[in-house]
């Protein structure tokens, strides 16, 4: 298995968005592959199971991968929306196994709990492209490529700009959906850093309206907060909305670090109430199209392909927000 572990240490933060891909190949077969999408009026069967629609990168990504596996591009696109639930996602692969796909996609809402269905899908010979987040399975060769950011390194940029401009803060953690790669990977490479500064943690699960019932509990349990790492945009701007209520300023009385750098988290940041963005970058649907193209004809990719991102203070212009794609 690779993931987690392949990925760490892989790539900087670094330029303008842009993909890299990662030397090492493996076969795209994996056994028996999909209708070859290399010619006359074959498309290429995809089943493309999104683990929901929680964020506005959620919402950027799902529309880069609309836009990019259409039929005039050779793909006959099955996409479901799990509404951030497992069970909708395991069923949706089990669907895509009976219609007998040609490839099947998916952006896995957790880690764990994909060993029965990774194996069945196995069983059935369909080549599998993990999207944006990672699994842990006992599955042996689960997936036969993988494309998405380096979440860890993310965590550690928001940690480098904390030691950097706020070594005395006292940081609450607002982690993403536990148990998911973007959580455990976020968290890890921040508090590598600046684990020390941590006074507390919660989940708003990636969502504006639980990151700010979180925050709300947050500012009762540990008042003493002075900067909060949010895991994405969207539970930021909901922090803004409590920490507001509770009758202090965003981006000075409470800091915010956040990860995405969707146009209304930039926003936020032209407006002095988020401080520092690490981007997470969800536009890479052309090059999943490639992916699933090369899989599905049998070619070999690269293992992983990383999203490479960069990072955002309150130098950023307006301009720049009303320019954002995204
Ligand atoms: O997996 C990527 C993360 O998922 C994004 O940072 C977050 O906004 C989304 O919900």
């Amino acid at each position: 298995m690779f993931g987690r572990a392949a990925r760490r240490g892989l790539v900087g933060l670094v330029g303008t968005a842009a993909l890299l891909s990662v030397a090492a190949c493996s076969s795209g077969g994996g056994g028996e592959t999909g209708a070859g999408g290399g010619g006359g009026d074959d498309l290429i069967r995809v089943g493309f199971s999104q683990l929901g629609a929680e964020s506005g990168w959620r919402t950027a990504n799902t529309e880069s991968v609309k836009e990019s596996l259409t039929e005039e591009n050779g793909f006959d696109l099955t996409f479901v929306d799990a509404q951030q639930k497992q069970e909708n996602q395991i069923k949706a692969l089990r669907d895509f196994v009976a219609q007998d796909v040609d490839v099947i996609a998916f952006s896995p809402v957790i880690e764990t709990g994909w060993d029965e269905v990774l194996q069945e899908i196995k069983d059935a010979g369909i080549p599998v492209v993990l999207v944006d987040r990672t699994v842990d399975t006992t599955v042996e060769d689960p997936y036969v490529t993988w494309i998405g950011a380096d979440f860890e390194q993310e965590g550690t940029t928001a940690g480098e700009w904390v030691a950097a401009n706020a070594p005395d803060a006292k940081v609450f953690e607002l982690q993403g959906t536990l148990g998911s790669g973007a959580q455990v990977d976020r968290e890890e490479g921040f508090n590598a850093v600046v684990g020390d500064q941590v006074i507390g943690k919660a989940s708003g699960n990636f969502t504006r309206a639980e990151g700010k019932t979180a925050v709300e509990a947050a500012l009762q349990a540990y008042p003493e907060t002075t900067l909060i790492f949010s895991h994405n945009d969207d539970m930021g701007l909901g922090a803004i909305e409590a920490i507001e209520a509770a009758g202090k300023v965003p981006g000075k009385d409470i800091q915010l670090v956040t990860v995405d750098g969707v146009r209304d988290g930039l926003q936020a940041l032209v407006d002095k109430k988020f401080n520092y963005v690490v981007e997470c970058n969800p536009v890479f649907g052309d090059q999943l199209a490639e992916l699933i193209t090369a899989v599905a004809n049998g070619e070999d990719v690269p293992e992983t392909t990383i999203v490479v991102d960069e990072a955002f203070d309150q130098t950023i212009t307006q301009d720049e927000v009303d320019a954002r794609a995204y």
